[in-house]
């Protein structure tokens, strides 16, 4: 019987701030009850929503208790599992969701929070998938994005927009997605159609639809927002803003019962999408869990294309020079 894992490396803050309050500390690690699990964590996604709780921008998270911890994403193997837990065994290699307390080198879960890991997901990928792509997959549904439809979604070459705009094309829709010149390339390898963000924009997106009729539109950025929605002719209920994706994402690491399962069940598509390539998560950044606070200044500097990640086991602790670092910097 191999023994129980008893502690835990978890990130933790003691106050409402920025990246600095985050402390990476060792801490007792619960067993598994009914029903959980232990999983250790290999890959943690980074949010800009935990950063809002985190500064205290969110007001809607005033009730967990301190220290808080910080995290929603993760991917692991299952180290040790609790009574009544029939879906999975030791080994098994899943992807998770938490409310709260993802980055972190090992969790114990509820297994209803857990889908099996697909084969060929990556680790990198596998534990960034949860909040972005739960958000992105929930307003696709709200807005029957299908066959037809012209979609407009804002920040496209980010962690939700990416996965927003991948997903739409493959459910037939014709897609514009908005960028920096840096993310063209990017946008047309996935076939959806590059347009710059900031004046004139309504005008390149007419030009882009090509005469059709837009008929849907995502804001994730909250800059070009339900006016020009409403001056390319969008119907009211085919638009979603900023503050609907803020109020999709608290309500997917909301913790009861039916909110875990509903949260679950988007995960799993989320795989299945992933495991028939339909989508493809980019990682942008890749930290090691010692240097969160990197990785969110990173996050927050509004050019991650994809998601940026944190690991457990890095190879080295040195500074990696990211592709995008080293090209970006020579042009
Ligand atoms: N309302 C809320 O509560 C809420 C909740 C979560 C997130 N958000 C916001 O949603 C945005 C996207 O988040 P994310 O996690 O999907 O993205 P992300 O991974 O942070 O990616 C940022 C993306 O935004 C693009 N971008 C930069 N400036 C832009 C602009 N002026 N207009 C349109 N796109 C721009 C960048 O493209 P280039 O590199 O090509 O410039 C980059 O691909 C963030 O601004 C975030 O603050 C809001």
């Amino acid at each position: 019987m191999p023994r129980r894992q008893e502690r835990a490396d978890v990130v933790e803050y003691d106050r409402l701030g920025g990246g600095e309050v985050l402390e990476v500390r060792s801490r007792d690690l619960a067993p598994p009850g009914a029903g959980e699990v232990t999983v250790e964590v290999i890959t943690a996604g980074i949010n800009h929503i935990d950063g809002f709780i985190r500064s205290g921008r969110e007001s809607g998270w005033t009730d967990e208790p301190w220290p808080r911890r910080s995290g929603s994403d993760f991917a692991g193997i299952i180290t040790s599992v609790g009574a009544d837990v029939g879906r999975f065994s030791r080994g098994d290699q899943v992807v998770g969701h938490l409310r709260s307390g993802a980055q972190a080198t090992y969790v114990t879960v509820p297994a209803a929070s857990l889908v099996k890991k697909p084969a060929h997901l990556t680790w990198e990928a596998a534990g960034g998938l949860f909040l972005a792509g739960a958000t992105a997959l929930d307003t696709l549904d709200e807005l029957r994005i299908a066959a037809g439809d012209v979609v407009v979604i804002s920040a496209a070459a980010g962690g939700v927009g990416s996965i927003e705009a991948q997903v739409a094309k493959h459910l037939g829709a014709t897609v514009i997605g908005t960028c920096g010149d840096r993310n063209f390339d990017y946008l047309r390898q996935l076939g959806i159609k590059p347009i710059k963000y900031g004046e004139g924009i309504d005008e390149r997106i007419r030009t882009a639809a090509g005469g059709k009729q837009v008929t849907a539109m995502i804001d994730n950025f909250g800059q070009d927002g339900r006016e020009l929605a409403e001056a390319l002719g969008v119907a009211p209920a085919r638009y979603r803003s900023s503050e609907d994706r803020r109020a999709t994402e608290m309500r997917l690491l909301q913790d009861d019962g039916p909110s875990i399962a509903r949260a679950t069940a988007l995960l799993e598509r989320l795989c299945r999408l992933a495991e028939t390539r339909s989508f493809t998560l980019l990682v942008s950044g890749y930290y090691p869990l010692a240097d969160v606070a990197e990785a969110y200044e990173d996050l927050a500097r509004m050019h991650a294309r994809g998601k940026v990640i944190l690991g457990t086991h890095p190879v080295t602790t040195w500074r990696t020079l990211k592709a995008r670092d080293f090209f970006e910097a020579a042009s």
